[in-house]
């Protein structure tokens, strides 16, 4: 597996004292704690809400992160504030083992995808390729660590979370996504969001 952990994820892990993954993380304790999720994030981690992300298949470093900003209110969106209240550290992890463990939608991604625009998805792969999203995503898109997958997730979360980036609405492990859609257009996210969401 490569390594890419930043400085930054591991400072925020170490300031929020949250233990590094253990190997002991309880995926069948997780599950039975996601029960509240489902109604938002799908019972088997694939998201049929809008705007609501699939989780299925995340990196589980990823996943625990996530869950301490929100619960920290760092990321604040306030019914993911609210589904981590009182949710602790072993909590947290376990849930993380339960989403991590289950299989990502792949084929069709989601019931309600937006038709395939092969032309749209020309123009995402060019710009993925020279802004070099799969360095950190991985050429699969699958994420690594605190880098989440991209493929296979719902076009209309991407779409709206990197325009969240952009407008400095979303708070990160780090400030690497402000960075890497620095300058990019409304067309461009949209672009890159149907090209990530289609890809298996
Ligand atoms: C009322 C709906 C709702 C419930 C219940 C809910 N979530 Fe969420 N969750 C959301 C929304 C909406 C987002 C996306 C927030 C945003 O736009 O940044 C989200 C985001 C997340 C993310 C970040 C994923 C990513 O790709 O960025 C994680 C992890 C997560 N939720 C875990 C959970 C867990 C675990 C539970 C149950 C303990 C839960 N959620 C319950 C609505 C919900
Ligand atoms: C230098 C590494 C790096 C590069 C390059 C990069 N990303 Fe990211 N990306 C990250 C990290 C780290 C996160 C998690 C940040 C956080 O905590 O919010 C992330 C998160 C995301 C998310 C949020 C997904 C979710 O489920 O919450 C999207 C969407 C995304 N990246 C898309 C892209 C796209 C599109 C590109 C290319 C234009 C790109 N990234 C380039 C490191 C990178």
């Amino acid at each position: 597996m490569i390594v890419r952990d930043t400085l930054g994820a591991a400072a925020l892990a170490a300031a929020l004292l949250v233990p590094p993954p253990a190997a002991a993380a309880d995926a069948a304790r997780g599950a039975s704690l996601a029960a509240p999720c489902a109604a938002c994030h799908g019972a088997d981690g694939n998201s049929t809400t809008p705007l609501v992300p699939s989780l299925a298949g995340q990196p589980p470093v990823f996943l625990t992160l996530q869950m301490v900003l929100f619960r920290e209110g760092i990321r604040a969106v306030p019914a993911m504030n609210a589904a981590m209240e009182g949710i602790t550290d072993r909590d947290v992890e376990d849930l993380a083992a339960h989403y991590a463990a289950l299989p990502p939608h792949t084929d069709p991604p989601h019931a309600d995808q937006p038709e395939r625009d092969a032309a749209k998805a020309a123009r995402g792969a060019a710009l993925s390729v020279q802004h070099r999203c799969g360095v950190c995503h991985l050429p699969g898109y699958t994420g690594q660590n605190q880098m989440p997958r991209l493929a296979g997730q719902r076009e209309d979360f991407l779409l709206h979370t990197m325009q969240d980036y952009q407008a400095q609405r979303r708070t990160g492990t780090d400030t690497t996504m402000n960075a890497a859609l620095y300058g990019l257009s409304g067309q461009d996210l949209a672009d890159l969001a149907h090209y990530l969401a289609i890809q298996r």
